[in-house]
């Protein structure tokens, strides 16, 4: 058999036929009639008023940061366990970020961590829906509401995603989406941004594009970015959105595969906890013992199947180092890793990995 990607996009369905009408249209830059189709069939798949498409979902986090006001002297309080994206936005506006801990069981931030973490300079509250399982949203939104903090959800990795039957994405001031070859819908790079506040929403839509004046050509009212997604891009996830109940479909199947073979290892699979839809970005087992992910990793290799380890904790790198200790974030960073997710995975190719992964146990145990 060929090597087992950890992630690979299905780019089936209308993608051609939409790119190709950029292409024979001319219309390949960041105008034409794509960017509004896309922009308001995913504002109604997620249901929200509007949403405003950039050039990926970094961007897209710096933007909603910057469209908040947040700035220099300002905190923000982040999950460490994240992609680095989450944090380095913060600190590209001048905010310091401070970092909390995050649940054992969910992957997700620990809204008590939070509540501990909140200082007078506080502004926001930033939180990230990891591997595609939602953040306890009700006690988030409440502290942020009693507070009068900004909450922004980072959902680059939960399109799909569910807590209570509502879509992330719909519960903070602003919230943000990646749309990279490997997420769940893709437009090859890409991102979008959705806020609550109409005025924020503007905000965001002239910050994005050079902060042109709307009444004055060549005139910019305010320091700005070209942050802008494409048409050919916009074509591309208007294409894939059409494809998307049966992409999620699909990797809930492959996790339910997962669990159900892989089940009575000295491991777990990261399972839905609580009333929410888990959207299975990607499908990760946490082991139990620290010391045998990266030979597991190896071995896996070994037979041609790609995984990922869990991401580093961000207070850990260079940047951004503090010397704070947070247990539970720094245990699953080094115990986690992501199986191959994707929605063309075959039930052959699954069952090859879960007996990749049930002999290395046998093996590692003997
Ligand atoms: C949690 C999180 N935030 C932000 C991003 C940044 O998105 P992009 O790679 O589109 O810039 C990612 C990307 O993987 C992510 O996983």
């Amino acid at each position: 058999m060929s090597r087992i990607p950890v992630y690979e996009p299905q780019l089936g369905g209308n993608v051609s036929t939409y790119v190709n009408e950029c292409l024979t249209s001319g219309w390949i830059s960041s105008r034409g009639q794509f960017i509004a189709r896309f922009e308001d069939a995913f504002a109604g798949y997620v249901g929200c008023e509007s949403a405003t498409t950039v050039a990926n979902g970094t961007v897209a986090i710096h933007l909603a940061l910057e469209a908040l006001g947040i700035g220099p002297g300002d905190e923000v309080i982040v999950p460490s366990f994240t992609y680095i994206a989450s944090v380095n936005t913060i600190i590209q506006t001048g905010a310091t970020p401070v970092f909390v801990d995050s649940i054992d069981q969910t992957l997700q931030v620990d809204p008590s961590l939070v509540e501990s973490a909140i200082t007078d300079r506080t502004k926001a509250v930033l939180i990230v829906h990891l591997y595609g399982h939602p953040c306890d949203m009700d006690r988030l939104t409440e502290i942020c509401r009693k507070q009068k903090l900004f909450l922004i959800e980072d959902c680059a990795e939960a399109f799909g995603s569910m807590w209570n039957g509502k879509h992330v994405g719909t519960f903070g001031d602003a919230a943000t989406f990646s749309f990279f070859g490997n997420k769940t819908i893709t437009t090859g790079e890409g991102g979008i941004v959705l806020a609550r506040d109409a005025a924020v929403m503007d905000r965001c839509r002239s910050l994005k594009s050079q902060g042109v004046s709307k009444t004055r050509e060549y005139w910019h009212d305010m320091l700005a970015y070209n942050y802008r997604m494409t048409n050919i891009q916009a074509a591309i996830g208007l294409a894939q959105l059409e494809l998307a109940d049966g992409f999620l479909r699909r990797k809930a199947e492959v996790a339910a595969f997962y669990a159900e073979e892989l089940a009575g290892l000295p491991a777990r699979m990261h399972g839905p906890v609580g009333n929410v839809t888990h959207s299975y970005w990607m499908c990760s087992l946490i082991l139990d013992d620290a010391n045998k992910r990266d030979h597991l990793r190896r071995f896996l290799h070994e037979q041609d199947i790609e995984t990922r380890p869990f991401f580093p904790m961000a207070h850990k790198m260079p940047h951004c180092r503090t010397s704070q200790v947070l247990p539970i974030g720094e245990s699953l960073s080094e115990r986690g890793l992501n199986l191959p997710s994707f929605p063309a995975l075959t039930d052959a190719q699954l069952a090859q990995i879960c007996s990749s992964v049930r002999s290395f146990f046998l093996n590692f145990e003997g």
